[in-house]
C-alpha cells in the first residue's frame, strides 16, 4: 500500500543572476552595483527546496532544465535539501531570472523561461501517494491547468501560488484547494475590489491566503478569516520570501498542522528568509523556524 503523504511541486527552476545595487534602475536609469553573483532559483524549484528543508513529508519535484552548465548548481541545490526530481531535459537553455537587490532588500526581477516553457501535460509523472501538488505560474498555463484537473482526479489537494501575475481560466481555479497569492495577484484574479477582504471572497477557490510583506497574511477559510502578523526582522534580500512561504505552508499542511499553525510557521520561514541573501540559499530548516519561533509571543486573530 502507498501512502497518501507526499508533496509534489511540478515547476519552474532558474539560475539566478543578482547584482545588489544601491535602488533598483527606473527604465532608463544605469546604476553602478556591487558584486555579481548566481544562486540557484526559480519559485518552483524554490518552493520545493522549502518544502524538504520544512519537512514533514517527502518531496518531489516536476521540473524542465537544458543539457547545460546552467542546470547543475540547480539540481546539486534542489537534490542537497533533498528533493527527489523528474527532470525533462530540453533542448532549450535552463531558465534563468536576472535579479536587481536594493539595499533596502527590495527586488526586480525579470526571467527567460527557457527550458521551462517545454513543460508538457503529458510530463506529469505518477500520482500515487502524492497527498499536496504545489504549483506555480511560471510554466505554461495549459500544463499547470492539466496538472491540477489530474491531481484533483486523484483526491491530492491542490495548492496555487499565483505568481508571477495573471489572470487565470476558471477552470483552473475549480480544480484549486488553496490559492496563495500577493496584493498585485489578487487583484490580477479578483479585480480592482474595494478591500482586499472583498477580493478575498470574490475568489471561488476553499482557501484562499494574501501575503502582504511587513503586514503579515490573510487567509480566507469559507467564511472563516485568519490574520498572521509578519515578524520583525533584519531584512538583507527578500528574493524567494514569497516561495518560502508557500513551500513552509504546504509542508505544515502535509504533517496535518492547523491552517493558524501552518500560516504561523510559514511567515516565520519567510522572515527568516529575508535574513539572507539569495532565493534557495536563504531558505531556513525546520530546526531553525522552531528556534525563531520559541520564545515568540502566538499572535493569531
Ligand atoms: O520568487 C523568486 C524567484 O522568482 C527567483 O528565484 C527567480 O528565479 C524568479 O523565478
Amino acid at each position: 500500500m502507498t501512502f497518501r503523504s507526499s508533496i509534489l511541486v511540478a515547476g519552474s527552476a532558474n539560475l539566478d543572476f543578482v547584482v545588489r545595487a544601491p535602488h533598483i534602475p527606473a527604465p532608463g536609469e544605469t546604476v553602478l552595483g556591487g558584486e555579481f553573483r548566481t544562486f540557484p532559483g526559480g519559485k518552483g524549484a524554490n518552493q520545493a527546496v522549502a518544502c524538504a528543508r520544512a519537512g514533514g513529508a517527502p518531496t518531489r519535484m516536476l521540473l524542465a532544465l537544458g543539457d547545460d552548465a546552467f542546470a547543475l548548481p540547480i539540481e546539486e541545490s534542489l537534490r542537497a535539501a533533498g528533493v527527489a526530481l523528474d527532470i525533462r531535459r530540453s533542448d532549450r537553455a535552463t531558465g534563468t531570472a536576472f535579479i536587481c537587490v536594493s539595499d533596502e532588500g527590495e527586488n526586480a526581477i525579470t526571467v527567460a523561461p527557457g527550458a521551462n516553457s517545454a513543460l508538457r501535460p503529458q510530463d506529469l509523472p505518477s500520482l500515487d501517494g502524492i497527498g499536496h501538488l504545489l504549483l506555480q505560474l511560471e510554466t505554461p498555463l495549459d500544463s499547470v491547468a492539466a496538472y491540477a484537473r489530474a491531481a484533483r482526479g486523484t483526491g491530492a489537494s491542490v495548492v496555487l501560488n499565483a505568481a508571477p501575475a495573471q489572470t487565470l481560466p476558471p477552470a483552473l481555479l475549480e480544480d484549486v484547494d488553496v490559492l496563495i497569492v500577493n496584493e498585485g495577484e489578487l487583484a490580477a484574479i479578483a479585480g480592482a475590489g474595494e478591500s482586499i477582504e472583498a477580493n478575498l471572497g470574490r475568489i471561488d477557490v476553499p482557501c484562499v491566503i494574501v501575503t502582504l510583506g511587513e503586514n503579515g497574511c490573510l487567509a480566507r477559510i469559507g467564511t472563516e478569516t485568519l490574520k498572521q502578523p509578519a515578524f520583525a526582522v533584519e531584512v538583507v534580500d527578500t528574493t524567494g520570501a514569497g516561495d518560502t512561504f508557500c513551500g513552509a505552508l504546504v509542508a505544515a499542511l502535509a504533517r496535518g498542522a492547523t491552517m493558524p499553525a501552518a500560516l504561523r510557521e510559514a511567515s516565520a520561514a519567510s522572515a527568516l528568509a529575508c535574513t539572507r541573501m539569495g532565493a534557495q540559499s536563504s531558505i531556513p530548516t525546520r530546526a531553525e523556524v522552531e528556534a525563531f519561533l520559541r520564545g515568540k509571543a502566538l499572535e493569531i486573530a
